[in-house]
C-alpha cells in the first residue's frame, strides 16, 4: 500500500534523500507523494500523481534540514488529490505526519477536534494525528510526549512518523503496519520497506508491535508502549535491489499471492464485529435490499460476480452476474428496483464502465466494488465499497479476487442487515475471522509445485466445480491459461457429460474442487469417477471431509471452513498451480503476452 521514508542527519540534501527513497518505493503503486523537512521550521511539498509531479512542484529547490519524512500514498480515505496527499500538518504547520494503515476511530476524533474549532484541510483519516499532536503541544507537552499522547488515542493500524518544528528528531510508532529503521554512519533512516534506504545502509532494526522510535542525526532509540527502553538487534540484509522490489519473491504475482492474508485482514478491518456477531459496511449505510441485483464485471471480476450472485440467490434475492461487454451490447430488461453493482478491481475497465453507464441511463442505483480509491467507477457510481487489497502489480489478478469474494460476503450481509430474514451471521463472522490464518496455512503447506511437475507436456487442463466452486473452477482455468499459455477450461462439474467429456483423455489433467461431505461433494465425486474412467489424471482440491482423495492421483489440501469461505481457500491452491506451472515453463508471469492490467478500451 502506501510507503514511508524518513531520514535524520542526511549527508546529501534532505529532500534529495527523501525523493530517492520515494522513488525506491514506487513499485508498491501510489497515486500521490509528498515530503516534509524539519528543523527550526517544517516545510512541506506534496502533489497528486507521480513523483515527477512532486519534483516539478519543487521546481529544482532542495529542502534541507536535520530531519525529513516522505510518503507515497495509495488512497483509502478520500480520492487522490494534493490535499489528501501526505504529509499532513496541523493548522499552524508546526507538525507534519506520514501514515500507513487505517485509523478506525478517526471519525470520532475528527468530530471531537472540529467541535473544539480545529479546521481540517483533507478528507483523510491521518489528518487527526497532527491536530492531536498540536493539541498536546499547546497543553504544554514536549514533542515526544505529545506524539505519544496522540498515538494513545488511535485505534486501527498505523506506521506513523512525525516531525515537529524546533526539534531535530523523527518520532515513529508501529501497530499492525511495518516500520524498519536503517542505521547508517551519522545518518539514520526509517521506512515502511527496506528498499527505500537500501542504497544508503544495509544495517536495519525491525520495529515490533506497539514500539516507538526516536531518530536524531546522532542517535536512535526504541521504546515500548510504557516508554521503557527496548534493546534491539541490528541486522544486516543481503538482498539485491531487484529482489527488494518484490520483497524477495521472484515475481510480483507470487508476492501478491502471499500478501493475501494481509489483504483480507485489511478488507475485514472495522467491518466485522465478532462480539456482536455483526457485519457492517459503513460506506453502504442506508442502502436497502432491492428486489433484484445485476452484477457487471469482466474476467476474474466476473467470476467474483458469479460468486456474489450465488450468495444473494441463496438468501432469496434475484441476482444475476453479467459479462459487462454483453450487458452493454444487449441491455436486458432492468426493473425499477434493481441495484446494479459493477465489480472491477482497477475501477477503469471500459466494458464495465460502459455497462454501468447504460444501466444508470435507466435510472437505477449503482454500486462500485473496487480496489482503487478515486477511480472512474468510484466517481461515477452512487455508492462505493472498497476491497482494500492494496496495489496489485502482476497482471494476473490474485489478491484482488480473494478480497472481492470476502468483500461480496460483507456487501451481501450489509444489504440484508435490516431484512426480516433473521440471518444468523455468527458462523460466517467466525469463518471470516479465521480466513487470513487459513490462507496462510495453505500458502505454507501447498504441494502445488510438486503436483504440476507431473503434468509438463499435457495437452489441456480442465477445472471442475459445483455451486460456489463453479466460479472458482472458471477462475482456476483463466489464471492457468493467462500465465502458462496452455489450453485450460473451467466447467460446471455436472456439465462435463453434456459435451466436454469428449475431450477428456490421459493427456488432460482434471482439477476437481470437492469440499464438505454433502450432496455437492457426492455428485462431484461422481464426476471425478467419470473422468478417471477415461484415464485422465485427477487432482482433487479438498478439505478432507469426503472420500474424494480415494479417486485422486494427487491431493491439494485446504482446511475445512464455512461453505462461503471454502472457495477462497480452494482458489489459493489453484493460483499456486498456475504460478508454478508458468514458472516451470519460463513464462513472463508478471506481464503475460497480449494482456494489460487495466483494460481501458471496449
Ligand atoms: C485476469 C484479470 C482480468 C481482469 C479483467 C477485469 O487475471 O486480471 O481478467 O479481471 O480485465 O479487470 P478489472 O477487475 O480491473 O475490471
Amino acid at each position: 500500500m502506501c510507503g514511508i521514508i524518513g531520514v535524520a542527519g542526511a549527508d546529501d540534501a534532505t529532500s534529495a534523500v527523501l525523493l530517492e527513497g520515494l522513488s525506491n518505493l514506487e513499485y508498491r503503486g501510489y497515486d500521490s507523494a509528498g515530503i516534509a523537512v524539519g528543523g527550526d521550521e517544517v516545510e512541506v511539498e506534496k502533489k497528486e500523481g507521480e513523483l515527477s509531479a512532486l519534483k516539478r512542484a519543487l521546481a529544482g529547490r532542495t529542502l534541507d534540514g536535520a530531519v525529513g519524512i516522505g510518503h507515497t500514498r495509495w488512497s483509502t480515505h478520500g480520492p487522490p488529490s494534493d490535499e489528501n496527499a501526505h504529509p499532513h500538518t496541523d493548522e499552524s504547520g508546526r507538525v507534519a505526519v506520514v501514515h500507513n494503515g487505517i485509523i478506525e476511530n478517526y471519525r470520532a476524533l475528527r468530530d471531537e477536534l472540529e467541535a473544539k474549532g480545529v479546521s481540517f484541510s483533507s478528507e483523510t483519516d491521518t489528518e487527526v494525528v497532527p491536530h492531536l499532536i498540536a493539541e498536546a503541544l499547546d497543553a504544554g507537552a514536549d514533542p515526544e510526549s505529545a506524539f505519544r499522547r496522540a498515538v494513545e488515542r488511535l485505534e486501527g493500524s498505523y506506521a506513523l512518523a512525525a516531525v515537529v518544528a524546533g526539534t531535530d528528531a523523527i518520532f515513529a510508532a508501529r501497530h499492525d503496519s511495518p516500520l524498519v529503521l536503517g542505521i547508517g554512519d551519522g545518518a539514520h533512516y526509517l521506512a515502511s520497506d527496506i528498499p527505500a534506504f537500501l542504497e544508503r545502509t544495509r544495517d536495519v532494526v525491525y520495529l515490533d508491535e506497539g514500539e516507538f522510535a526516536v531518530l536524531t542525526p546522532g542517535d536512535w532509540r526504541v521504546e515500548d508502549e510504557l516508554g521503557e527502553p527496548v534493546e534491539k538487534e541490528v541486522e544486516t540484509v543481503e538482498w539485491t535491489a531487484e529482489q527488494t522490489g518484490k520483497s524477495g519473491y521472484d515475481h510480483f504475482m507470487l508476492k501478491e499471492i502471499h500478501e493475501q492474508p494481509k489483504a483480507l485482514r485489511q478488507c475485514l478491518r472495522g467491518r466485522v464485529d465478532e462480539l456482536e456477531g455483526r457485519i457492517t459496511v459503513e460506506e453502504l449505510d442506508g442502502l436497502d435490499a432491492p428486489e433484484e441485483v445485476h452484477f457487471l464485471a469482466c474476467g476474474t471480476s466476473y467470476h467474483a460476480a458469479r460468486y456474489g450472485a450465488l450468495l444473494l440467490q441463496e438468501a432469496g434475492v434475484h441476482a444475476t452476474a453479467f459479462l459487462s461487454s454483453e450487458y452493454a451490447t444487449s441491455l436486458p430488461p432492468i426493473a425499477r428496483d434493481t441495484l446494479v453493482v459493477g465489480i472491477t478491481q482497477s475501477g477503469e475497465t471500459a466494458d464495465t464502465l460502459s455497462a454501468l453507464r447504460k444501466a444508470r441511463g435507466r435510472g437505477v442505483e449503482t454500486v462500485a466494488l473496487t480496489n482503487v480509491v478515486g477511480s472512474t467507477v468510484a466517481r461515477e457510481c452512487d455508492h462505493v465499497m472498497y476491497i482494500r487489497a492494496g496495489p496489485e502489480i502482476g497482471v494476473a489478478a490474485t489478491k484482488t479476487f480473494s478480497s472481492q469474494l470476502v468483500g461480496l460476503n460483507l456487501f451481501v450481509e450489509q444489504l440484508l442487515a435490516d431484512e426480516p430474514r433473521n440471518r444468523d451471521v455468527r458462523e460466517l463472522v467466525s469463518a471470516l475471522r479465521d480466513l487470513p490464518g487459513q490462507v496462510q496455512e495453505v500458502l505454507d503447506e501447498s504441494r502445488a509445485d510438486e503436483v504440476v511437475e507431473e503434468f509438463m507436456g499435457a495437452k489441456s487442463f480442465f477445472f471442475i466445480g459445483r455451486g460456489v466452486h463453479y466460479p472458482v473452477a472458471l477462475e482456476g482455468a483463466l489464471k492457468f491459461k493467462e500465465i502458462t499459455y496452455e489450453h485450460a477450461e473451467g466447467f460446471a462439474a455436472g456439465e462435463l457429460k453434456h459435451g466436454p467429456l469428449a475431450l477428456v483423455t490421459e493427456e488432460t489433467p482434471v482439477f476437481a474442487l470437492v469440499t464438505g461431505d454433502g450432496e455437492n461433494a457426492r455428485k462431484t465425486i461422481g464426476n471425478v469417477k467419470e473422468v478417471e474412467a477415461r484415464g485422465a489424471p485427477v487432482v482433487v482440491v479438498t478439505d478432507g471431509e469426503s472420500d474424494a482423495e480415494r479417486y485422486a492421483d494427487s491431493v491439494l489440501e485446504i482446511p475445512a471452513t464455512h461453505e462461503r469461505t471454502v472457495p477462497i481457500l480452494a482458489n489459493v491452491q489453484l493460483q499456486l498451480v498456475a504460478y508454478y506451472m508458468a514458472r516451470r515453463l519460463g513464462r513472463a508471469i508478471d506481464k503475460p503476452r497480449n494482456l494489460a492490467k487495466s483494460v481501458t478500451v471496449e
